[in-house]
């Protein structure tokens, strides 16, 4: 995307992991950055000192809470271009212990910022970062047990936009209704949005805990000599896809905004980038010398054996496919952690 000095773009959840590193993008590519977030995830702080440091005021950050602060957000959506909306409660686990605050965060936030978008004189732009969990267990998907992984039965590569919503556990279902609201607000009131439904995300700054992003959870982990939970028996296959990859698809979406407003994407690392969590164990040995004592635990509701993105509505309207391989974008994380290890050491002590 060529550098626009003009745009402004607001990043909800910007203080977070793929929040970072979009308000790092567009500030290079020369965008106005406004980033929301309550800093209740830890190592926001450490991420907004980080883009303090590096842009001064050239990022302006604004404290608040998507589910009250309707003021803020109101006045925020008319001083910008597009909306990034990331702010969210992000793990399954919590989302079961606490089901009110997951709806209020994630459903009632999104609906907050729709109608501040609706009722706004600039009517910007609204990119949302749903998430595969939408599609359920995917449970009448025929898969395969091998010696370290599932595999689909058949000829299916991928999961596509198709597959039948079947929300499942309050994260499921709160992300879930977020994602329809987002979709609805384009036809009825013919407000520009864009939903994603993003597979598995890693990359750096990713402070990954046990309950959410498990990738940096497993390297950190291993760095630090502790020891990780395998709930199911491992073989669970994910497709992987690289923070940058994902902003530029973010960026694709934008540029082409008048014609797919409404749209849905399936976006992750695709049939190329897929890793179980076995292979990835093995993988954190082979290819980074550590080694990660691994504990078995039950199976979470609605844990996928298996979920590959079918990327192809999103190459063919977006021209958009992940271009970072799944090794090269881990070689990547295992860098940045490595430069930050002692941070890391005193975050996680
Ligand atoms: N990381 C992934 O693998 C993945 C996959 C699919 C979808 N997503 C979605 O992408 C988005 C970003 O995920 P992430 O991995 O960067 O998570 P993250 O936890 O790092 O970022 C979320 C941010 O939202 C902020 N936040 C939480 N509640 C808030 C509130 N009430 N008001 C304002 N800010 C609030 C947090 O402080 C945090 O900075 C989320 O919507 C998530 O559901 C992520």
């Amino acid at each position: 995307m060529a550098k626009s000095p003009s745009k402004h773009i607001l990043v909800t959840g910007g203080a977070g992991f793929i929040g970072m590193n979009a308000a790092i993008r567009f500030r290079e590519l020369g965008w106005g950055v406004t980033i929301l977030d309550n800093l209740s995830r830890r190592g926001t702080e450490l991420n907004l000192r980080t883009l303090q440091k590096r842009y001064g005021d050239g990022v302006t950050f604004v404290r608040g809470d998507v589910r009250t602060d309707q003021k803020t957000l109101g006045e925020l959506v008319e001083a910008c271009d597009v909306v990034l909306h990331l702010a969210a409660q992000v793990a399954v686990t919590t989302s079961v212990t606490n089901p009110r605050e997951d709806f209020e965060i994630n459903a009632l936030g999104t609906f907050n910022l729709l109608e501040a978008i609706r009722t706004s004189r600039r009517r910007p732009s609204l990119l949302y970062a749903s998430t595969n969990k939408v599609y359920g267990g995917l449970e009448h998907i025929g898969v395969r047990e091998e010696e370290k992984r599932y595999v689909f039965q058949g000829e299916l590569t991928g999961v596509s936009e198709r597959e039948p919503l079947d929300f499942h556990s309050p994260y499921g279902c709160s992300k879930g209704s977020a994602d329809q609201y987002v979709r609805d607000y384009a036809r009825l009131y013919d407000m520009k949005t864009v939903v994603f439904r993003q597979s598995c995300i890693y990359g750096p700054q990713q402070f990954g805990v046990e309950d959410q992003g498990w990738v940096a959870w497993f390297l950190i982990a291993a760095m630090l000599g502790r020891p990780v939970t395998i709930y199911g028996n491992g073989k669970q296959v994910r497709d992987l896809l690289s923070v940058d990859d994902l902003l530029a698809c973010y960026e694709a979406a934008i540029a082409r905004m008048d014609r797919i407003s409404g749209s849905i994407y399936n976006v992750g690392g695709g049939a190329a980038n897929t890793l179980s969590l076995l292979e990835f164990l093995a993988l954190i040995q082979t290819r980074f010398g550590l080694s990660l004592n691994a504990r078995r635990g039950g199976v979470r509701p609605g844990d996928q054996p298996i979920f590959v993105s079918d990327n192809g509505k999103a190459l063919q309207e977006l021209e958009w496919a992940p271009r970072i391989g799944v090794h090269a974008g881990l070689d990547r994380l295992h860098a940045w952690l490595r430069e930050h290890e002692q941070d890391i050491r005193v975050f996680y002590d």
